[in-house]
């Protein structure tokens, strides 16, 4: 398929960007520091913390599941039975799916929570973290997707 291009200079931090690309959406997420320093310490909490299971590119084989560490780059479909999660914050508007949340993603289907890098916590029904489509930089703020 078709690689798609997008502007991402404009996404602000904390915010989310969708596209589709191959009929599937995917979202840019431009990470906070306070995001990026949440995601070490959620290792034991993750059913995959070191993408392990994931076919991943080896650059994006790192905590952040990224090249670029804030821009996560993942398919927004569950990795369950594909429902579509949500962009669920730490202290956003969308109600936390746990009392110790730390911001994320929800699949409101059978409650897959994932954390802000896509990986998939314990004892959810997904059984892996959400797909990183192949992607690279094209300059500061072009993202290449395909
Ligand atoms: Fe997402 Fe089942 S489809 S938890």
């Amino acid at each position: 398929g078709a690689a798609v291009e997008v502007d991402i200079g404009d996404i602000p931090a904390g915010g989310m960007k969708a596209v589709e690309w191959r009929g599937k959406p995917v979202w840019i997420l431009r990470r906070t520091p306070e995001m990026l320093a949440s995601l070490q310490a959620l290792a034991p909490r993750l059913a995959d913390p070191g993408s392990q299971r994931d076919d991943l590119q080896p650059a994006l084989r790192n905590v952040g599941r990224s090249s670029r560490p804030e821009f996560l780059v993942v398919i927004g479909i569950c990795t369950h039975l594909g429902c579509s999660p949500s962009f669920t914050p730490a202290g956003g508007e969308r109600p936390a799916p746990d009392a110790d949340w730390p911001g994320g993603f929800f699949c409101p289907c059978h409650g897959s929570t994932f954390d802000l890098a896509g990986r998939v916590f314990k004892n959810k029904p997904a059984p892996t973290n959400l797909e990183v489509p192949p992607h690279h930089y094209l300059g500061d703020a072009r993202l290449l997707i395909g």
